[in-house]
């Protein structure tokens, strides 16, 4: 997730911006870049890793004076993470520069053109394909505001973006469709930036600019409208109230509840380029000249191996791919690894760095096997010795107990069994379409339900606490989810949990239940409802209070219902997901447990 900052008014720009950059550091960044106009000319620096090899790049070069300036980080999505990508990026004729955050999903088609026009590429960057149509554009209309919306109504996809002009070096741009950017109101000083604590010691006053809307900032004065049309749209100025460091938890109490809230976005993101315009197919371009595995074996650790358990159940139901899923720490000691035609591995790892999964993946490609790695991190260990690599696209996970990423793993399990179940065509244009209208209705409705969620949440965990010993129960597609619901309890709140296949239960656990011993059950209206419910029953008829997650209109015997929006499909894991990591953090918050960081937990294990 990269960061942008852009800033225009009376302070040297430069080192400002940097000190701004290394406010959104926790964004996670592989490179980063500063522009602004010197002696009529742009001076771009830029450096591959972190900001202190920028700041020493810097410090060997003359101080630039200039009072306008922009910055940026990037995590890498198209192209590898060196400073040939970083990013500004300017036009051919090196009159304007230009900073960006998201993708621009038709860059191949305008570079294209671009190319046959005669403009050359020095990186491969959406970036630098979108500074150069704004420059082309900007041939024909000389209003730098209007070149530049002609660009972006050509471009699609996400972005927020910072540009700048040799032309008026004391002004910048900035544009946003899906990703966020925010101006800074300050005195005799603007600024524009992808989160708020970039510039909050400087400013507390901001504007939040909406999808669609551009901007053109100067010291003294900023003008907003709407990217289609140019028409004028005003903006009240808010305050902030926060500190920095409650900024960058988005306002949240910690950075797992804003990691929770950030999931809507994440599955609206992370389906941004991967399905056609008519919805009925899945773009998997790094899968393109891998064959259809006839088996997959997935390994993961943590909660990226209940991603891994929930996946197999989409896979084999829509892409018919036999899946077995195993905990890496066991599959790298394997005394033989035992691989049938076809067969291909998958990890799954959020960080990218996990010791065992790693040692798992360099273990079955020594045994001939092809591995896909699915990791947030670019450029880690394992996207870097896997054969082909997906990205979640999840942005950094700070909290060291993994919410969101799990959220993202699932979105592109389900985009892997869709995109291999066309091919192999087992599924047919139009079930990928209604699994893809299930995804997109979902940002919507989650970001509706999710503050009642929260205190749904917030009332169960009082009533609760004094548990000492909890079972989650599911079956199908929610057993795995049950797992990562007891997970996330001992992780968080240090309360003993196990999840259980629901039908199981009856072999052995069931003789822990008594009056102390609750459970939380999760039912959702599907085929498997009347199990569970018998399963409820069982736990009930010894004393047990039950927590059931289920949805309206089901009558169920327990203590407490939870009731969620139905969903239809595997679909519902991506509501069921929330109210499990809601209850665990709202249960650790209220014991008094650092939710962050839990004790003796580590984000990233890169040792056995
Ligand atoms: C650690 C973390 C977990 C995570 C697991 C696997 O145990 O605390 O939250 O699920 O590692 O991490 P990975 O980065 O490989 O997904």
């Amino acid at each position: 997730m990269c960061g942008i900052v852009g800033y225009a008014g009376h302070r040297p720009a430069v080192p400002l911006v940097v000190e701004e950059l290394h406010r959104l550091e926790y964004r996670g960044y592989d490179s980063a870049g500063v522009a602004c106009v010197q002696q009529g000319a742009f001076r771009v620096v830029k450096a591959e890793g972190k900001l202190n090899a920028l700041e020493m790049k810097l410090s060997t070069e003359p101080p630039a004076t200039a009072t306008t300036g922009m910055g940026h980080t990037r995590w890498a999505t198209h192209g590898a993470p060196c400073e040939r990508n970083a990013h500004p990026h300017l036009s051919n004729s090196a009159k304007l520069a230009l900073v960006h955050n998201g993708i621009i999903e038709n860059y191949l088609e305008i570079k294209n053109e671009l190319t046959a026009k005669g403009y050359v590429f020095h990186s491969e960057t959406d970036t630098e394909v979108l500074v150069n149509l704004i420059e082309d554009c900007h041939k024909s209309e000389p209003d730098l505001m209007k070149a530049f919306s002609m660009a972006l109504c050509k471009a699609h996809g996400a972005y927020a973006i910072c540009l700048m002009s040799i032309e008026e070096p004391d002004v910048f741009y900035a544009a946003r469709m899906s990703a966020p950017l925010i101006l800074g109101v300050g005195t005799g000083e603007n600024f524009v930036a992808s989160d708020i604590p970039a510039f909050l010691p400087y400013t507390r006053r901001v504007v939040f600019l909406e999808n669609g809307e551009m901007a053109r900032v100067d010291k003294s004065s900023f003008r907003v409208c709407r990217i289609a049309d140019l028409s004028p749209v005003e903006h009240s100025i808010e305050t902030i109230e926060w500190d920095v460091q409650s900024a960058q938890k988005g306002g949240y109490r910690h950075f797992m509840l804003k990691e929770i809230f950030e999931q809507p976005d994440i599955l609206r993101d992370s389906m941004t380029g991967r399905v056609s315009a008519s919805r009925d197919s899945v773009r998997l371009h790094e899968l393109d000249d891998f064959p259809v595995p006839a088996r997959l074996t997935i390994v993961a650790c943590g909660t990226s191996s209940h991603a891994g358990m929930w996946g197999r159940h989409i896979l084999e139901s829509m892409a018919r791919v036999p899946v077995q899923v195993e905990i890496a720490s066991e599959y790298r000691y394997k005394e033989r690894l035992l691989f049938s035609k076809d067969e291909m591995v998958l990890v799954i790892s959020q960080s990218g760095e996990t010791a065992d999964t790693l040692a798992a993946l360099r273990r079955a490609r020594e045994c001939g096997a092809a591995v896909i790695g699915l990791c947030n991190v670019v450029g880690s260990s394992i996207a870097r010795e896997a054969d082909r690599v997906l990205y979640t696209q999840a942005g950094p996970e700070i909290s060291v107990a993994s919410t969101k990423a799990m959220c993202s793993q699932m979105l592109v399990l389900t985009l892997m069994a869709l995109y291999w179940g066309a091919r192999k065509g087992t599924v047919s244009g139009g079930e990928i379409a209604a699994v893809v209208q299930d995804i997109l209705s979902l940002p919507e409705m989650l970001h509706k339900e999710l503050p009642g969620m929260h205190e749904k949440a917030k009332m169960l965990s009082r009533k609760y606490s004094q548990a000492k010993n909890f079972f989650y129960l599911g079956r199908g597609h929610c057993y795995p989810l049950a797992l990562e619901g007891a997970l996330k309890l001992k992780e968080l709140s240090y309360i003993h949990a196990e999840g259980y296949a629901a039908g199981e239960m009856k072999h052995g656990p069931i003789a822990l239940v008594d009056s102390v011993f609750p459970a939380f059950a999760i039912c959702p209206d599907d085929a498997l409802l009347p199990k569970v419910k018998s399963n409820i029953v069982e736990v009930q008829a010894r004393q047990g209070k039950v927590i059931a997650l289920t949805n309206p209109g089901v009558d169920l015997p327990a203590e407490d219902v939870w009731v969620v929006p139905k969903v239809n499909s595997l679909m519902a894991g991506f509501v069921i997901l929330p109210a499990l990591q809601l209850f665990s953090y709202e249960m650790a918050d209220y014991l008094g447990k650092d939710v962050d960081q839990p004790r003796n937990l580590a984000k990233s294990v890169t040792v056995e």
